[in-house]
C-alpha cells in the first residue's frame, strides 16, 4: 500500500469500523495521514484496531456509538469535536444483515425495524450530525456504505435490500442540498466482500459462496481494503467534482 499522506491534518469518523470493510478503511484513512475515529459497539475488535493504529504511529481513538442511538450519536459528534475540533471526513458504515432465507410474509416487525434502525435510520442519523458541524466549517466530505443491493434484488433479504436502496436515495437527495455549501456527499456500492457480516448468508443459501463467485465476472470475492480504498479516494480532493454517485465496487457484478 502506497503511502500518500494527503490526508496529513485531516479528521475522518469510521462507523463500523472495528471489523470488515471498516476496519480495513480506518486503516487506510490512517496510512493517508488523517487522525482516524473509530465508532463501533464492537469493543473488542476496536480495541485491537486501536493498538494496531497506534503502533503504526497514527492518531486515532475509539468512541464506543451505537448509531441507532440518537444520543450516542449526537455524543460521538460531541466527543470529535471536543477532541479534535473538527470532522472533514465522514464513513457511514455500520450495517447489519438482518435475516437471511427470510421471506417477507414471514418477517417480524421488529426484525424489520432493526435492520432499517442501524441501516438507514442509523446512516441518517449520523449524517445529520455530521452535517450540522461540516456546515459550520463550510467544507467535508461523506461517504456511505450502500451495497450491490441498492441497484438490483436479492431473494429472502427484502429488509436489507431495501434499506441499501435508501441509503442510495438519502446519499442522492442530500447530495443536491449541501453540495453548495462545500459538502460533498457520495457512497460505495460493495460486491461481496469476504466479511464477517456474510456469515449469515453462509449458512442460510447453499452454496452462497461459490454462486456469488459465479456472479462477480471479476471471479471472485472482494476484500474490504478493496472498498477502502474507494472510499478513502471518495474523500479526498482529488475526487472534488464527483457528487452524489454511488460508486460499484463489485468486481462487475451490477454490470449484467
Ligand atoms: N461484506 C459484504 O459483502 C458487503 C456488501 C455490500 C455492503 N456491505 C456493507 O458494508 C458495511 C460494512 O459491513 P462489513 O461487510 O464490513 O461487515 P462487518 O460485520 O465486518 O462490519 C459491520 C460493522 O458494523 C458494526 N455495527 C453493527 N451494528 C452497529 C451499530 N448499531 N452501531 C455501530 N456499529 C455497528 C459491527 O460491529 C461491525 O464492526 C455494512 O453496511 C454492510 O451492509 C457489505
Amino acid at each position: 500500500m502506497q503511502n500518500t499522506l494527503d490526508l496529513a491534518g485531516k479528521v475522518a469518523l469510521v462507523t463500523g469500523a472495528s471489523t470488515g470493510i471498516g476496519r480495513a478503511t480506518a486503516k487506510a484513512f490512517a496510512r493517508d495521514g488523517a487522525t482516524v475515529v473509530l465508532a463501533d459497539i464492537n469493543e473488542k475488535d476496536a480495541g485491537d484496531l486501536l493498538q494496531e493504529l497506534d503502533k503504526s504511529g497514527a492518531t486515532a481513538c475509539f468512541i464506543k456509538t451505537d448509531v441507532a442511538s440518537p444520543s450516542d450519536v449526537e455524543a460521538l459528534t460531541a466527543e470529535i469535536i471536543n477532541r479534535y475540533g473538527k470532522l472533514d471526513c465522514a464513513f457511514n458504515n455500520a450495517g447489519i444483515a438482518g435475516p437471511m432465507g427470510q421471506m417477507l410474509d414471514g418477517y417480524t416487525l421488529e426484525d424489520w425495524d432493526r435492520v432499517f434502525s442501524i441501516n438507514i435510520r442509523g446512516v441518517m442519523l449520523c449524517m445529520q450530525q455530521q452535517i450540522r458541524q461540516m456546515l459550520k466549517q463550510g467544507s467535508g466530505t461523506i461517504v456511505n456504505t450502500a451495497s450491490i443491493w441498492g441497484f438490483v434484488g436479492a431473494m429472502g433479504c427484502s429488509a436489507y435490500v431495501a434499506s441499501k436502496h435508501a441509503v442510495v436515495g438519502l446519499t442522492k437527495a442530500t447530495a443536491i442540498e449541501y453540495a453548495p455549501k462545500g459538502i460533498r456527499v457520495n457512497c460505495v456500492s460493495p460486491g461481496t466482500i469476504r466479511t464477517p457480516i456474510i456469515k449469515p448468508a453462509i449458512d442460510a443459501f447453499d452454496n452462497f459462496e461459490e454462486n456469488m463467485i459465479a456472479a462477480h465476472p471479476i471471479g471472485r470475492l472482494g476484500e474490504p481494503i478493496e472498498v477502502g480504498e474507494a472510499v478513502v479516494w471518495l474523500s479526498k480532493p482529488a475526487s472534488s467534482f464527483v457528487v452524489g454517485q454511488n460508486l460499484p465496487v463489485d468486481g462487475g457484478f451490477t454490470l449484467q
